[in-house]
């Protein structure tokens, strides 16, 4: 059922072996063996980075005794012209990752396990999902949706953590599981940030150096657009500010830059907590980013 593995760095101090499954089947068994602990499950595309570490932390830190973690690159969720095929993948350093991160279990599924012939179910959550990402990227949100409820009930955690990067992404998994009565508990994970503010991101890793160096241009447009808001400059004025600063340090025009309410629905004044949204290009790599205003 499973298959050990070492730290692929010599130098790296030595952790246990993860133990991985890959079929439904064996997740459940292997779950089963953790009962009665409390048990989180982190979905994750792999190329894990320290905000996915950091899910690890926070579902330790929301009560899980035992914490699978899912590395799965969905194709459901990507649309034809996005970047599935080169999406980073190397689950050797993942599972090591994980592993010294004190998780528990790694669930790796195949695409033909997740997706069978003749698989014809998906999940759609209106509502939250026709707008920003859900409009940019048509159908991305149904692939999400899709293959969380799938994780979430082969997996059948009592918890579960998600970033708060995805934002969007974030509200639609609340929803569904609402909406579903799944009887798992959501838990929100803040982003981590480079030094600089960049919020970390698997995709970061397309960036070239130059890239890289202006990328820093969103958090801090954002953070500033943050200060402007709460100095009482009108919603629109800010979010054209954040726009121009994006497009002068070479993004191309945003794909959105918005204020929203929990219901992803756009904010014309400042009202209760609201949140700063927004995603552009720089060069071939899509960046998001939020942040509580
Ligand atoms: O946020 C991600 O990495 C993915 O969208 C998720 C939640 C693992 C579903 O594939």
């Amino acid at each position: 059922m499973s298959v050990p593995l070492t730290s692929p760095s010599p130098t790296s101090a030595p952790t246990r072996p993860l133990p991985i499954v890959r079929t439904v089947a064996d997740l459940r068994a292997a779950v089963a063996t953790f009962r009665p602990a409390r048990v989180a499950l982190v979905p994750t595309m792999g190329a894990l980075h320290a905000g996915h570490l950091a899910l690890i932390a926070a579902a330790r830190a929301a009560g899980a005794e035992r914490v699978v973690a899912s590395v799965f690159v969905n194709p459901a969720q990507f649309g034809p012209d996005e970047d599935f095929a080169r999406y980073p993948r190397d689950e050797v350093a993942d599972a090591a990752k994980l592993a010294a991160a004190g998780c528990d279990l790694l669930f790796a599924p195949a695409v033909s396990d997740v997706y069978p012939p003749g698989f014809a179910t998906r999940i759609e959550v209106a509502g939250l999902t026709e707008r920003f990402e859900g409009a940019v990227r048509p159908g991305h949100f149904a692939g999400v949706a899709t293959v969380v409820t799938k994780l979430l009930i082969a997996c059948a955690p009592d918890l579960a953590v998600f970033g708060e990067k995805d934002w969007q992404q974030l509200a639609v998994i609340r929803r569904l599981v609402v909406d579903l009565a799944l009887p798992v508990e959501i838990v929100g994970a803040p982003i981590v940030r480079d030094a600089d503010g960049l919020a970390l991101s698997s995709r970061n890793a397309y960036l070239s150096a130059d890239e890289r160096a202006r990328a820093v241009t969103l958090p801090r447009a954002l953070a500033a657009a943050r200060e402007a808001l709460q100095a009482g400059v009108p919603v629109t004025t800010v979010l054209t500010t954040v726009r121009t600063r994006l497009v002068t340090a070479g993004f191309a025009e945003p794909d959105y830059v918005a204020l929203v309410n929990a219901e992803m629905q756009p904010l014309e004044t400042l009202a209760g907590t609201a949140r700063l949204i927004a995603a552009a290009r720089i060069g071939g790599t899509r960046l998001l980013d939020n942040l509580t205003v």
